[in-house]
């Protein structure tokens, strides 16, 4: 499948730790989104934040990556869920970058309502083949969604 770059933003951490797991059992390369401005403030503050930006369809600006997108044939993309869609600074990446003609594998950490986040990377990566995306389920900082679950989807990667 070529070359493979995992791409992740996370807030508290779940979704790094996925995306540090599939590195280390794919070798792919990996590169963390970050924002210009880091989100403060104690979680539910950030939850109501999120929900703001989410509404507005505010994108954060975000550091530039560390790599060349070019040199990537398939792009691993990751995100928590905020408000049943993916996170404003993945939504930052997905118009600032293009992604056409690659390959896109995305995974969704969440906490039960996924709501429409993998259809909306679907629509945002309209010149690209989106394909084997995963839906993981949190409780907080525990993983629910069966740990053979992610180790088979990780192994087809
Ligand atoms: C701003 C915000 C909004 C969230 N909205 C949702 C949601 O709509 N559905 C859901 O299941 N979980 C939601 N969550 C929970 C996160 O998706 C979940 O904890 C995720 O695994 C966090 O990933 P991270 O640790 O990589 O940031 C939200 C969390 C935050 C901070």
């Amino acid at each position: 499948m070529g070359k493979k770059l995992i791409v992740y933003y996370s807030y508290t951490n779940n979704t790094k730790k996925i995306a540090e797991k599939i590195q280390m059992a794919t070798g792919a390369d990996i590169c963390e989104i970050e924002t210009v401005k880091p989100y403060t403030g104690d979680y539910n503050s950030v939850v109501e934040q999120g929900k703001q930006e989410v509404d507005r369809g505010f994108k954060p600006a975000i550091k530039p990556l560390n790599v060349n997108l070019g040199d990537y044939d398939t792009i691993i993309i990751g995100t928590p869920v905020w408000w049943y869609t993916y996170a404003p600074s993945v939504a930052t990446f997905l118009s600032k970058y293009d992604l056409s003609g690659k390959t896109i594998i995305p995974f969704a950490t969440n906490g039960g309502w996924i709501g429409h986040t993998l259809k909306d990377i679907q629509n945002s990566c309209k010149d690209a083949i989106v394909t084997n995306a995963i839906d993981i389920r949190f409780d907080m900082d525990k993983m629910v969604t069966p740990e053979a679950n992610l180790n088979g989807w990780i192994n087809c990667l």
